[in-house]
């Protein structure tokens, strides 16, 4: 089997494309390289494209149908959410319009299998204890709304062009499978707690009452690794005759707060830390944990490490890149 994977050079992607690597199967990575990095994709082809480019669709087309590729896995997107607020036309340009000229790309070459990023921001702030994939999603940004529609246009093009199309939402994801492959970006609270330590800074927690048990927000961690055996299960649930659902959350159904997320990367470097209690962050639920159980019924998958592998495993990777 042959997957093309646009955005194999990232941190997420990257670690789909050695699972993938590992179990014998094919892969072509595309990506503009933004923010991705090319030694993440060793042992795979490299095929440097920017799928927002106005030729963009023919060009993807012509590579599907050169490396006979006969699934897609779609990673590439802008992710941050304060810089989608400020930049909404880029959003839905490059999300959008890159989505876009994937699906086209697909139904022009004939590639039926597709598995597309999607995120817990579409929930916006649910008022809810699990988040089930039957709650209406109701984005409070522009990044969130880019997934939505997203998982719209994935519907649309099952109908028009007969695509099977599986949409992930993740949940937070941490956490590395290769320390090569850890994520170098400075957005979500392992990497930025990390990140002030090496400062010698102490962590700020922004907002500690919140109505939850220890007053900080509580999230759903998913280790990287169990995120990327979950795009090999879509996949191998595409490939299969039985597709009762499109849309599937990722996680593990279990909240951490971040006090205890705190305590864990404690843990893992052998200290205590003393936060700084900061003020709340506008559009920060006070709680957003998913039910995992469709994904776990349709495609099998649960989430195998828990909170202590997944901070242990960030900061092994920091150190082993040399940082404390
Ligand atoms: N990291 C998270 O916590 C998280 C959570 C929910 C959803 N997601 C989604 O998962 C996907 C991957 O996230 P990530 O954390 O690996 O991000 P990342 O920035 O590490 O990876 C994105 C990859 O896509 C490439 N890319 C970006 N724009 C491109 C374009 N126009 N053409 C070709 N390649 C392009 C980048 O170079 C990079 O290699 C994104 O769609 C993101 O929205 C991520």
């Amino acid at each position: 089997m042959t997957t093309l994977v646009i955005g194999g050079a990232g941190y997420i992607g990257s670690h789909v494309v050695r699972l993938l690597l590992t179990k014998g199967e094919k892969v072509v990575v595309v990506d503009s390289l933004s923010t991705g990095i090319e030694e993440r994709t060793a042992g795979a082809e490299l095929v440097e494209l920017d799928v927002t480019a106005p030729d963009a669709s023919e060009k993807l087309a012509f590579q599907l149908r050169a490396a006979g590729a006969d699934s897609v896995i779609h990673f590439a997107a802008h992710k941050q959410v304060g810089e989608s607020v400020e930049k909404p036309e880029m959003y839905w340009h490059d999300n959008i319009g890159g989505l876009a000229n994937v699906l086209a790309a697909c139904a022009s070459a004939e590639v039926r299998d597709v598995v597309f990023s999607s995120s817990a921001a579409v929930y916006g702030v649910p008022d809810v204890d699990l988040v089930t994939e039957e709650l209406t999603p109701q984005p409070i940004n522009p990044y969130g709304a880019t997934k939505y529609v997203g998982e719209w246009m994935l519907a649309d093009a099952e109908r028009a062009h007969g695509l099977r199309t599986v949409a992930l939402r993740y949940f937070n994801v941490a956490g590395a499978g290769w320390p090569e492959l850890a994520d170098t970006a400075v957005m979500n609270l392992v990497p930025i707690v990390l990140d002030r330590l090496e400062q010698g800074k102490d962590p700020v927690v922004f907002g500690d009452d919140y109505d939850t048990p220890d007053g900080t927000c509580i999230r759903d961690y998913v280790h990287v690794l169990d995120l990327a055996e979950a795009h090999v299960a879509a996949l191998d649930y595409l490939r299969g005759e039985e597709r009762p659902h499109r849309v599937f959350n990722v996680g593990t159904g279990t909240g951490s707060s971040v006090l205890e997320v705190l305590d864990a990367i404690g843990r893992a470097r052998g200290v205590e830390l003393t936060p700084e209690i900061g003020p709340r962050r506008a559009g920060d639920p006070a709680r957003l944990v998913c039910s995992a159980t469709r994904i776990e019924e349709a495609l099998g998958w649960t989430g195998t490490h828990d909170l202590d592998d997944i901070v242990r495993s960030a900061v092994e990777a920091r150190r082993g890149a040399g940082r404390p």
